[in-house]
């Protein structure tokens, strides 16, 4: 098991004192990527006011814009709330951007109640993520979202 108040500790420190968000997001997503075991995407989406762009992230290529009415990606931005889908085959609406893809975690990024895209990770293992994860995920998404400028959209004009 992940121990996840120590990561968010190391996010934390990783973060101190910067606001760049693309910084930011960049090494959180290879924090989070070399973290966990049996992942194969970490990374963040931005929302530029009407649909999803892809951002900083580890793992292969990904689709670069994802409809806020598409995909687990884009139910978790348009909810506000955590997907956790232990089997994306099960999903009519799943977005394969990976094939290899089988469970996926996202979490969405919200900030003085403005939507600013999403988390999302992708494990080639079929109900690779559990609640402990989601849990600890959003809390790195916390640290993400706490170093961020008050009103600065993560996409400039957006
Ligand atoms: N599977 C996601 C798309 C994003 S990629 O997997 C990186 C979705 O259904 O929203």
């Amino acid at each position: 098991m992940i121990d996840y108040p120590e990561l968010a500790g190391q996010a934390r420190e990783l973060l101190a004192g910067e606001s760049y968000p693309v910084a930011n997001a960049a090494n959180l997503s290879s924090l989070v990527f070399h973290a966990l075991p049996e992942v194969n995407w970490a990374g963040f989406y931005f929302f530029d006011g009407t649909e999803l762009v892809v951002g900083p992230f580890q793992g292969k290529p990904a689709c670069v814009r994802i409809p806020l009415d598409r995909g687990v990606c884009g139910a978790a931005a348009r909810t506000r709330v955590t997907q956790l889908v232990p089997d994306v085959h099960a999903v009519a609406d799943h977005i394969a951007c990976d094939p290899d893809s089988r469970s996926e975690l996202v979490v969405p990024i919200v900030k003085n109640g403005q939507l600013l895209g999403v988390f999302d990770m992708d494990s080639p293992v079929t109900g690779r993520f559990s609640d402990d994860d989601r849990r600890g995920i959003e809390q790195i998404v916390d640290v993400f979202v706490a170093s961020l400028a008050d009103e600065a959209p993560l996409i400039p004009d957006a």
